[in-house]
């Protein structure tokens, strides 16, 4: 991410990030608007404007909140949501419901109702039971909905194997066995509610080769080819999914939009006109590729810790409860003093999040200058999959979320009070028992 520096302070967006720390505190994620909307340009120039018939969502488990919703609204992306929370955040941002698609291996009842009762644009049913959910639900809401079937192509791809999702042994999708996969299509057929606009798959997260795509896309078009043949059926819509990769190291291997779809789309063209189908709508939903490099996180530096021979390690106030990427996947991210910028970096050191944990560190080497505590250290690339799986180990405060534009900054989230961490909690069976009333407890922030 290239962000100016100005009085050895690192800038995001036209903002200051010493004056974001005055102003907001830390841990800070700082989100930046203008490169949402670059990013979102890119999709709509190197995919939407470039192939008819296509369509662009965002994949919001990476990164959600109302305001996100707005921005990706006027964007001109959908959404792919895939809980009742995150269709429910998509619903209150009042985002167009005909551009909402809902993904999951086990939604819930109440999650599909929610769903068809508010009549949501796309269900991707990922299985036979959701099915008979969907048609129980729709009966008793006398509504119908349009939906794609989810299906597992059995590609292997190179990533964390916690992030691979296409592989035949994946908890999600309907196998490609066609025993189970023709049923389930005739399933569909006969429905009187529902009406199957085609296939989806989603190869994995954060890969880097667009062999995947191709492979994945001749097998399911295949079986578009075979559908067509034996059951007459005409698939309209066809979803690859997300995936694409970023950089969030500077030495990654950086790929860009076109690398993942020139070659898709000629292979989907190419496909379609050998078998002689007719050429359905094409979507994507990355999710990272949009948000990840729009975000850095702004901690201070507490304890710095050397230990002779060994490493220093630098201390900051935050960790796997912003960011768990780096404990869960072994995630690497990059670094700098964001008040001391210019200066040379002299030092190797480890910075380690402050939770109970001793697996609980973000980077592992960073080069930095000399620093003392209070100095402000930035990781960046930390827009996607650090807010939405930011949780409260420890008792630890959620961050607040900053959004920059052209050197103005807006609150998009609030910091987590302590008060918040007590939401919802009950003294079940202490009789006789008071609660200490916040009034009392000294020096809360
Ligand atoms: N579509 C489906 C059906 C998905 O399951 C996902 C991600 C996406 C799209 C978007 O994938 P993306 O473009 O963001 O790679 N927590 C992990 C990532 C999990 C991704 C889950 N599914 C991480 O932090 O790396």
């Amino acid at each position: 991410m290239t962000n100016k520096k100005v009085n050895n302070h690192l800038m995001i967006d036209g903002c200051d990030t010493i004056e974001l720390v005055r102003k907001y505190g830390t841990p800070l994620y700082v989100i930046s608007q203008k490169k949402i909307e670059y990013k979102c340009k890119e999709i709509r120039n190197e995919f939407l404007a470039k192939y008819d018939n296509t369509k662009a969502l965002y994949a919001s488990k990476a990164f959600l909140t109302m305001s996100m919703c707005k921005i990706i609204e006027k964007e001109g992306l959908g959404l792919d949501v895939v809980s009742g929370g995150e269709l429910y955040t998509a619903l209150r941002a009042d985002f167009p419901r005909e551009k909402i698609l809902f993904h999951g291996n086990n939604k819930s009842y109440e999650e599909l109702y929610m769903a068809i009762e508010n009549k949501i644009g796309r269900i991707v049913v990922d299985n036979l039971y959701e099915l008979e959910l969907i048609e129980k639900i729709s009966n008793k809401l006398d509504e119908k909905i349009n939906i794609l079937y989810r299906v597992t192509p059995g590609i292997n791809s190179d990533t964390h194997k916690y992030i691979i999702t296409g592989q035949k042994d994946s908890k999600f999708g309907i196998p490609l066995e066609k025993s189970v996969l023709f049923h389930a299509v005739e399933k569909a057929i006969e429905s009187k509610r529902v009406k199957l606009k085609g296939f989806h798959f989603h190869l994995g997260s954060q890969l880097f080769d667009n062999s995947y795509y191709i492979k994945a896309t001749d097998i399911v078009i295949n079986l578009m080819r075979e559908l067509k043949e034996r059951l007459g059926y005409v698939t309209k819509e066809l979803n690859t999914g997300g995936g694409y990769g970023i950089s969030h190291i500077k030495d990654d291997n950086k790929v860009s939009l076109k690398y993942f779809i020139k070659p898709l789309m000629e292979r989907i063209n190419q496909k379609i006109n050998e078998y002689n189908l007719s050429m359905p709508q094409v979507m994507i939903e990355p999710g990272r590729w949009i948000i990840a490099e729009a975000g850095i996180t702004l901690y201070t530096i507490g304890n710095i810790k050397k230990i002779s021979g060994v490493r220093t390690y630098i201390a900051v106030d935050g960790g796997m409860t912003d960011n768990l990427r780096s404990s869960l996947y072994g995630a690497k991210y990059n670094g700098d003093i964001a008040n001391k910028i210019d200066d040379k970096k002299v030092n190797l050191v480890t910075v380690a999040g402050k939770c109970c944990e001793s697996g609980d560190i973000l980077i592992e080497d960073l080069m930095v200058p000399n620093i003392n505590p209070g100095d402000i250290l930035a990781i960046y690339n930390t827009g996607a999959y650090n807010f939405s799986m930011a949780n409260n180990y420890n008792r630890n405060l959620r961050p607040s979320v900053v959004l920059v534009k052209n050197g103005k900054a807006q609150i998009m989230v609030e910091r987590q009070t302590y008060e918040d961490l007590l939401i919802g909690e009950k003294l079940p069976g202490i009789v006789n028992c008071k609660e200490c009333s916040p009034s009392k407890i000294k020096g809360v922030l």
